[in-house]
């Protein structure tokens, strides 16, 4: 504001010799020269009637108006302007004018008093705007300051972000494996029941071997180990000569009987090693990583999934209702969609192992709209959801199993949706059973698009 006045006074057309501001302090008025803010120059207090008067008046000329002598003589002035401005806190008050040291400008001109009143209006304009300027620039950096909340709340926001993608890929291995580990089971009690079979069978076998007569050879070689022309008198009137024909007509269809009856076994054995080759074959091919999309028949797979799962089953009566639609083989990611499937089978499993429902039953349906998607239901008549927990049952975690983990869901429609499908769940209640909807889209092999 210093500054600002001075490069006015200069400006004006007439020499102003001082310009002085006069605040009111409380009860008392003081005097600034030359700017508000500018280190005190003078400081007096004016007697309550000059400021009456000074602030009656809003402008005026002294030493035409005697009132004002006290003013005069703090100022130091013989002649002057004085013009008082509304400030917005308290009055300004301007002096302009001339001393006795002053030389060559001693007389106030009539036209001075306009450009001082210009000057002064000015001046009011400017304090007025300062405050202006003041709320813009106070605007402005509170402007920059919630700009850099902004900036920092964002990249707070990205940070965030990155970590949960982070989370949700460390979720989604877990998850995979969790879902891996169902089928592993799954494996592991199919690959468990064929071993009991090989046991059987090696048992069997064993006492069999056990069992044949071997040592009714050895006893027919020893008496028939004597000199040659003794053997004629023995088959003729040795009594044990007469009957070992019979006797070793009679072992050997034994030893054929049984031979072959072991070989049997063996042969169970063999195939049921064939078929723990076939599972872990299956498995290996199952637990690839990468998804790949192959012409599958959809029955073969459903079946291979059912295959996994099936041996458990039976120790809990419970009936597979298979109600396949006919389909085309389509493009599909095999792996993905036999672990969803035995995740939906292993749960249908346990929601039907904790019911007292009679017969125990699993529908897993087949269903097709040409040109729309590929629909598989896996339906039970098990202890259903309760409608409280419907919302919550893909959710990573959740389950109301003893044993349970809460993974299979959550991973089973995280892998729907790689496939571009979903997987939601439908139960009228508590006891009413559950149904499972693996929805996928479907694209059919090169060879078969028209
Ligand atoms: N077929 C079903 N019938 C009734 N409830 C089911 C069925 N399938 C899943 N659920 C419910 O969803 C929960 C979560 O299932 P899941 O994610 O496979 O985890 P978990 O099997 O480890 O409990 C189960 O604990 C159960 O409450
Ligand atoms: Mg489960």
């Amino acid at each position: 504001l210093g500054l600002w006045v001075s490069s006015i006074v200069d400006d004006l057309n007439f020499q102003v010799a001082a310009v002085y501001a006069c605040l009111r302090e409380g009860p008392r008025l003081v005097l600034r020269k030359g700017a508000a803010h500018a280190p005190l120059a003078d400081e007096a207090a004016i007697d309550p009637e000059t400021l009456e008067h000074v602030l009656s008046n809003k402008s005026g000329r002294y030493p035409r108006d005697p009132k004002l002598d006290a003013l005069a003589r703090v100022v130091a002035l013989d002649s002057f302007f004085w013009m008082s401005l509304p400030g917005r806190d308290q009055p300004l008050l301007l002096l302009a004018g001339y001393g006795a040291g002053f030389g060559r400008f001693y007389t106030l001109h009539d036209y001075d008093l306009g450009h001082f009143l210009l000057f002064g209006s000015h001046l009011a304009a400017l304090l007025e705007n300062q405050e202006l300027i003041a709320e813009l620039d106070r605007e402005r950096s509170e402007l920059s300051t919630s700009n850099a909340q902004l900036d920092a709340s964002l990249s707070k926001l990205r940070d965030a972000q990155a970590k949960l993608l982070q989370s949700t890929k460390v979720l989604a291995e877990v998850s995979r494996r969790a879902g891996m580990a169902d089928v592993a089971t799954g494996v592991l009690h199919n690959v468990g029941n064929v071993l009991n079979s090989i046991n059987v069978s090696a048992e069997l076998s064993l006492e069999r071997l056990r069992a044949l007569r071997v040592g009714g050879v050895e006893r027919v070689a020893e008496l028939l180990n004597r000199a040659p022309e003794e053997l004629g008198e023995f088959f003729r009137s040795d009594h044990r000569g007469r009957v070992l024909p019979t006797y070793l007509k009679e072992l050997a269809g034994h030893l054929s009987g049984e031979v072959s009856g072991i070989a049997a076994e063996l042969r169970s054995l063999q195939e049921n090693v064939d078929h723990i080759k076939s599972i872990i074959t299956k498995q290996q091919a199952y637990a690839r990583t990468v998804g790949v999309s192959e012409p599958c028949s959809v029955t073969e797979l459903i079946e291979d999934a059912i295959g996994l799962v099936r041996d458990s089953f039976g120790e809990l009566g419970i009936r597979v209702v298979r109600d396949y639609a006919e389909v085309p083989p389509f493009l599909m990611d095999r792996h993905k969609v036999v672990q969803i499937l035995v995740n939906l089978l292993t749960n249908a499993k346990h929601a039907l192992a904790e019911s007292d429902q009679e017969p125990k039953q699993i529908t897993i349906s087949v269903r097709h709209r040409p040109g729309g998607s590929l629909s598989l239901v896996v339906c039970d008549n098990g202890v259903g959801v309760a409608p409280e927990h419907l919302p919550k049952l893909f959710t990573y975690g959740f389950t109301t199993r003893k044993n349970g983990h809460g993974f299979g869901l959550h991973a089973s429609a995280l892998a729907a949706m790689e496939l571009g499908g979903s997987l939601t769940c439908t139960s009228p209640g508590r006891g009413g059973g559950a149904s499972f909807v693996l929805e996928l889209p479907v694209r059919l092999p090169f060879a078969a698009r028209g």
